[in-house]
């Protein structure tokens, strides 16, 4: 039983909402049914805004398809043609011309909305732009650290301020002349190594990045598709990447399915008895597939069919069984800071005590998500304690969650995990604020519904 209600109460955020997606979801316990058959989640998230960014630097004409039809996109989408790049939609397809001499300052204030991806990314990237930028959000992009990517592009030579001395948005950047770095970020963020190669791109002399702890390769593995000359080392678990400005080449992206989305339908099926579902063409590459190995590590039933080396994508064929406690932590967290809020959900239907840590970045999420996956998971009535760089949840023993009303804090991740607990509830799950999920997933509930059978 999956209910819509349309209007109700503060949804906790301050975004317009634009997909028309409900105030609340009631989302009823699976009760016998199971996830079956093929579910394809959204465009990659990470890969759409890049596909966007790179499609408006690139010399002529580029396509995009599959692009995530998510809100933080459609921000990035709107800076990139308010930065003078054009943009016509075919059916599924999206074209973007684009070109170093077309981007010029742009006449309004450009606004990221929820995404901090959005934002960061284009901090470095209008720090190549001769002019002023000035970048603004919603109330918890106000709350989002950037003085991670203000330092560096300083250092390049850009002019980055902010309130709090350039801490904290609304962004004022003065783009221009810009020359190479060497940069060690002192917090593994793919964020922040994106920002510093979409401004080396412009700057003169080489832009170095080291990496002690690899994040995410998405960046420099599209560049180099769209012609960059870019090097990249890997050495234990860090990463040097060198890239030498210039210009790019337009380029077809076909982007593949969005792990952190696909992981909430892979710890659905797996606390959801009798499911067999297989998740399409998943992107699967370095600093994303995380999850994957923790659900194994648990006992999950997790196969993947059909990877394709190249695009780095993969079919994931989860079936439900029983999960045990893990500990999660180390360098592998860079890999799944996304996904925590859904595993601690998986963690919360599995034998035992299940810890993760050196994942205080959770803090600086769309919402501190210590705190709020820990509230979620008490309402819910599952042990769940904070710690400050991670959380430890103890499973219910096979015992149902708790039916209660939660709320998502204007957080989509948050809203997601609730969605999923809620199948193995004794009773009706409210989300309040649910449609923080518009951000990112749309459609969540319609793939919901239809994949519960
Ligand atoms: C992202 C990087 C990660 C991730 C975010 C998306 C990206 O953030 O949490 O959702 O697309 O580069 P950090 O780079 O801050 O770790």
């Amino acid at each position: 039983m999956v209910r819509l209600v349309t209007s109700l109460g503060p949804n906790g955020h301050d975004r317009p909402n634009r997909h028309n997606v409900a105030e609340e979801l009631v989302v009823g316990p699976a009760a016998g049914r199971s996830f079956q058959g093929r579910l394809r989640a959204p465009g990659d998230k990470s890969i759409s805004h890049r596909a966007l960014l790179i499609a408006a630097r690139a010399e002529g004409r580029s396509q995009v398809r599959g692009l995530s039809n998510g809100e933080d996109v459609r921000h990035t989408l709107e800076a990139v043609v308010a930065l003078g790049a054009g943009a016509e939609r075919a059916g599924h397809e999206l074209y973007i011309d684009g070109g170093a001499g077309r981007l010029h300052e742009p006449q309004n204030l450009v606004d990221v909305g929820n995404s901090g991806t959005g934002i960061r990314l284009l901090t470095g990237f209008v720090s190549a732009i001769e002019g002023l930028t000035v970048l603004q959000g919603d109330s918890s992009i106000a709350k989002r650290p950037m003085d991670r990517v203000a330092v560096p592009l300083r250092l390049m030579g850009a002019q980055v301020d902010g309130r709090e001395g350039g801490r904290f948005p609304p962004l004022a950047v003065r783009g221009g002349r810009l020359h190479g770095i060497e940069y060690t970020p002192p917090v593994p963020s793919a964020q922040v190594k994106s920002a510093v190669l979409f401004a080396g791109l412009g700057a003169e002399g080489a832009t170095t990045v080291n990496e002690p702890v690899a994040t995410r390769a998405h960046t420099e593995e599209m560049l180099a598709a769209a012609g960059a000359n870019i090097e990249v080392r890997m050495e234990g678990a860090g990463a040097t990447i060198i890239l030498q400005p210039g210009a790019l080449q337009a380029t077809t992206t076909d982007v593949p399915a969005d792990p952190s989305q696909a992981a909430f339908w892979a710890v659905a099926a797996c606390i959801t008895p009798g499911s067999d579902l297989v998740l399409e063409n998943v992107y699967v590459g370095r600093g994303r597939a995380g999850f994957i190995d923790v659900l194994r590590r648990m006992g999950a039933r997790l196969e993947l069919v059909g990877e394709d080396p190249v695009r780095r994508t993969a079919d994931i064929h989860v079936q439900a069984g029983p999960l045990v406690a893990t500990d999660v932590g180390g360098p592998e967290v860079a890999s799944l800071i996304d996904e925590v809020p859904v595993l601690a959900v998986a963690a919360a239907f599995a034998e035992g005590t299940t810890t993760f840590s050196g994942a205080a970045e959770l803090r600086v999420k769309e919402t501190d998500r210590v705190a709020t996956t820990v509230e979620l998971l008490t309402a819910l009535g599952v042990r769940a304690e904070p710690a400050p760089d991670g959380l430890v949840v103890t499973g219910n023993r096979g015992a149902p969650l708790r039916a209660a009303t939660v709320g998502s804090h204007g957080d989509h991740r948050i809203a997601m995990a609730g969605a999923v607990a809620a199948l193995g509830a004794d009773g009706a799950v409210t989300v309040r604020g649910w449609d923080a999920t518009a951000t990112s997933y749309p459609s969540f509930e319609e793939d919901m519904t239809q994949c519960l059978r």
